[in-house]
């Protein structure tokens, strides 16, 4: 009963005031079902194999003693075989090689590019393309691979390029008629670098215009700010929210789609109870997660905001191509 009272608050919450309203209340907490995933059938999810041994490529880690029916079949009904998709290379993953941390940090990573490359939203580099044309053909080329029933991403450009690149391209050979639903928590942390910040749904809609998108999502980016960055147990309680969500969207399918990012991806292991497994751009790992019928697990968020102090904590006196008065940009 609490989960779908609390569930009905949230839905009042608009966009905008979510981290104020949470803030603002005197019980910071919120409580959302439980997940947990199963270490049984891959490699990745295997705590006895050690990550530099695991080698994703190879039937995307599934141990050599299981079949993909096997994973199929061993799945109940409250478990579902996730998917989990990173990004291409996109331009905010190399530039910041051109800079030392704190010129990035404290300048450089606020603006939207230099030169013509542009990270704001970044698109992907030739070499993220590649990545995933790779990825479309190991997916193409692995036998008896399960395929996903529904298709879940974030707004930025990235992840719809990368979507495109993947499964429009694969469920067009295969004759399936699948739409990716745009999920605005499956976005990556957000605020102060404009890599975080998401186009309008306008502009979504006539670049991807295969995307559909969740009743609420607005047209306006209304979670990114200039000055206030989320903080990880806010990211951790959107991803426990996302997959609450995706488990009510998704029905019966059993085989889910997300194509979102290196953060995100991280909070959603570790509210599953994944151990932690880091993700190259473009790649994709399918974990098997369980929502607990009955359990429920409370989020706390009781931090505020990071500041641009918090990003920067030591300006320094000047910055490479930048105006004298930097610091002034964010404050
Ligand atoms: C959109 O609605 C879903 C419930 O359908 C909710 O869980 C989610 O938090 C909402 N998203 C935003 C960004 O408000
Ligand atoms: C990983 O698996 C792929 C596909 O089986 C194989 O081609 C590749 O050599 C393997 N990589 C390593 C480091 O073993
Ligand atoms: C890095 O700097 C070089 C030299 O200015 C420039 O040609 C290149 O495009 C930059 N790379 C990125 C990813 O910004
Ligand atoms: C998938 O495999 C089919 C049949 O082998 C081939 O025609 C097609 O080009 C492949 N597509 C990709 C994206 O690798
Ligand atoms: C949406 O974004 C496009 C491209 O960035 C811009 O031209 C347009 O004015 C924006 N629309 C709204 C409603 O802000």
């Amino acid at each position: 009963m609490a989960i779908t009272r609390i569930m009905l608050l949230q839905l009042f919450l608009t966009a905008t005031t979510f981290a104020q309203v949470i803030l603002a209340s005197s019980d910071p907490t919120f409580t959302l079902p439980k997940f947990t995933s199963s270490d049984k059938y891959f490699g990745q999810s295997d705590p006895d194999i050690k990550v530099d041994k695991v080698n994703v490529t190879d039937n995307f880690g599934l141990e050599s003693k299981f079949t993909w029916k096997d994973v199929i079949d061993s799945l109940s009904d409250k478990e579902k075989l996730f998917f989990i998709q990173r990004h291409g290379e996109g331009w905010h993953n190399v530039a910041p090689s051109n800079f030392s941390s704190d010129d990035w940090n404290c300048y450089w990573m606020e603006q939207p590019g230099r030169d013509g490359v542009i990270w704001e939203d970044a698109e992907l580099t030739p070499n993220g393309i590649q990545q995933i044309e790779n990825l479309a053909k190991q997916v193409n080329d692995t036998e008896n691979l399960p395929w996903p029933e529904k298709f879940y991403v974030s707004p930025l450009r990235r992840t719809l390029q990368t979507w495109e690149l993947t499964w429009k391209v694969l469920n067009e050979e295969k004759n399936v008629d699948q739409a990716p639903l745009v999920k605005e928590f499956a976005r990556e942390t957000y605020g102060i670098d404009s890599e975080s910040k998401r186009h309008n749904k306008t502009y979504i809609t006539e670049n991807y215009p295969f995307a559909t998108f969740e009743a609420n999502f607005t047209e306006l980016d209304e979670l990114w700010k200039p000055d206030a960055r989320e903080r990880s147990q806010h990211r951790k309680y959107r991803a426990a929210q996302l997959l609450s969500d995706i488990f009510d969207d998704a029905g019966d399918a059993k085989v889910i789609s997300i194509v979102t990012h290196s953060g995100l991806i991280g909070s959603l292991l570790d509210v599953v109870g994944h151990r932690s497994y880091p993700m190259a751009t473009g790649s994709l790992i399918p974990v098997i997660i369980h929502r607990k019928p009955k359990k429920t697990k409370t989020y706390t968020m009781d931090k505020p905001d990071k500041t641009y102090s918090d990003v920067c904590p030591n300006p320094p006196s000047s910055i490479s191509g930048a105006p004298s008065d930097y610091t002034t940009i964010a404050e």
